[in-house]
């Protein structure tokens, strides 16, 4: 109903639009959902706010930090619609899915025209159309003030999905997560653990790799428990294995694995085979089998050493990376230096790391925080400088050695990049265009803190 009336509307009045997206890539992965639906109702993209007549922030709620940046720039908006009163601002994504957010962005913004919940992303066209028409005075049988859908629901798998990369893309295996790790917002505001059926995440990546992608990242918060809810469905070993008989020159990557789920069998099916890349994200959190166990992690400390010794075993090249977070509830020093004792032990090529954050009406948030800020950020600094020591000296041993990366898109600080299969980032120090979206052989003639540089020797 609102699709070509819409697009007829929409492209005749030329509108452009600005999509913002914050969190993780599965965040990243729903605004391309979101791109596609509006470029579906004849919308064309801008790179700034200031040139957009509809704004869409994907929000997320992960960490306190990122709903103050949110906030912020929601503020930021007023001004753009004080010059356009028609621009039409909608925000979405996991921030909305929580009541108090919702509450708090309706009183403190009364200019956000359209709050909708992640799973929504398919009514999306519906919400800006109905605002579209009162916004441009075009009569019709709409005459909604201000608009919000959030409540859960099954997210449409035909949606269009505009990629932002010719090379690279990001696929969804599953929605949602239902760990209930203590602290964290995620099982709240994603709902419970869905499983795309495996013939329709079998035929999206066979069409991928037919349009020439050649790095496809599988997703999900726990892909290890890929498959539990699908009724004689397969596991994610047996995904894997199914995706990678069609024959192409690609990389498969996937995250986030889970330490209490992932098996031996996945292990020693990266091992042999070639189209997965030799890397996993296995965030182990914390060092101490005693904060493990109020994180409600299901796993001990000996159990990660366990899974990370077998992996070095079957797979000696593999690069492990990892998420911890600092200052969880009651974390003593003691504690801390539990986390310091694993960082070193496992020796992981890159740590992503975070101060506690509390997440409100999560099991954490009951408990009593009383480490101060101070001595979280110090414990973050001491792991930090750590981590950069190892990083360092895990690259370093790649010094003189060749390898075969793929060029990435676009440039970091200047320069042009490439990844490793192990995902590690290469600086590039000679490119041109035809070595552009291409796998090359690249030597590694140094590292500096955020990687490797190197030299292309040929494709
Ligand atoms: N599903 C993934 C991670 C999802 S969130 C997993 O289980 O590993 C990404 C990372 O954010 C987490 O791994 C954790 O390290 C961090 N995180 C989540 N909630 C947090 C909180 N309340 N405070 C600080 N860090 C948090
Ligand atoms: Fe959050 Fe734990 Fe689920 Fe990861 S596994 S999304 S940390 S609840
Ligand atoms: Fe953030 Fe939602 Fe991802 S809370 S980390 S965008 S799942």
């Amino acid at each position: 109903m609102y699709g070509s009336k819409f697009k007829k509307l929409i492209s005749k009045q030329n509108l452009f639009a600005f999509v913002r997206t914050y969190g993780c890539q599965q965040n990243v992965s729903d605004s391309e959902k979101i791109k596609g639906l509006l470029l579906n109702m004849g919308c064309s993209f801008v790179k700034e706010k200031k040139d957009a007549d509809i704004i869409v922030f994907n929000t997320c709620a992960v960490r306190e930090n990122a709903e103050f940046r949110v906030l912020g720039n929601i503020g930021m908006l007023k001004d753009l619609k004080k010059q356009n009163p028609k621009l039409i601002i909608a925000i979405c994504g996991c921030m909305t899915q929580q009541y108090s957010a919702r509450e708090k962005i309706k009183s403190m913004f009364p200019f956000v025209d359209i709050i909708i919940g992640t799973d929504f992303i398919d009514d999306l066209r519906e919400l800006i159309f109905k605002v579209f028409v009162k916004k441009y005075n075009i009569s019709g049988e709409f005459n909604n003030n201000f608009i919000e859908k959030y409540l859960n629901k099954k997210l449409d798998e035909n949606l269009t999905v505009h990629r932002d990369s010719k090379i690279k893309a990001f696929v969804p295996i599953m929605n949602g997560c239902d760990n209930f790790c203590s602290y964290c917002i995620v099982p709240y505001v994603r709902g419970r653990e869905i499983s795309r059926k495996p013939e329709a995440i079998k035929e999206e990546i066979e069409n991928l790799i037919d349009r020439g992608y050649k790095s496809i990242t599988l997703l999900g918060q726990n892909v290890n428990s890929y498959g539990k809810n699908l009724n004689g469905g397969m596991n994610f070993t047996e995904l894997l294995r199914e995706i990678t008989k069609k024959k192409g020159d690609y990389w498969i990557r996937f995250m986030t694995s889970h330490p209490k789920d992932i098996t031996k069998e996945l292990i020693e099916e990266i091992a042999f085979n070639d189209k997965i890349c030799k890397h996993i994200h296995l965030p182990f959190q914390s060092g101490s089998n005693r904060i493990l166990k109020k994180m409600n992690r299901q796993y001990t400390r000996e159990k990660y050493i366990s899974i990370v010794e077998y992996a070095r075993n079957k797979i000696p090249d593999i690069s492990l990376t990892s998420d911890v977070i600092v200052g969880f509830p009651s974390e003593s020093y003691y504690d801390f230096k539990q986390t310091i004792s694993l960082v070193k032990l496992i020796g992981f090529s890159s740590l992503f790391t975070f101060i506690y954050s509390k997440r409100e009406g999560t099991p954490a948030a009951k408990m009593k925080d009383l480490i101060s800020h101070e001595e979280k950020s110090k414990r973050l600094d001491e792991l930090l400088k750590l981590q950069r020591e190892i990083s360092s000296e895990f690259c370093s041993k790649f010094v003189g050695k060749k390898e075969r990366v793929l060029l990435e898109e676009g440039h970091k600080n200047g320069l042009k990049f490439a990844k490793t299969n192990q995902n590690i980032t290469v600086f590039l120090e000679n490119y041109n265009d035809d070595y552009k979206d291409k796998f090359c052989n690249v030597k590694f003639t140094g590292h500096k803190r955020q990687g490797l540089t190197g030299i292309i020797q040929n494709r």
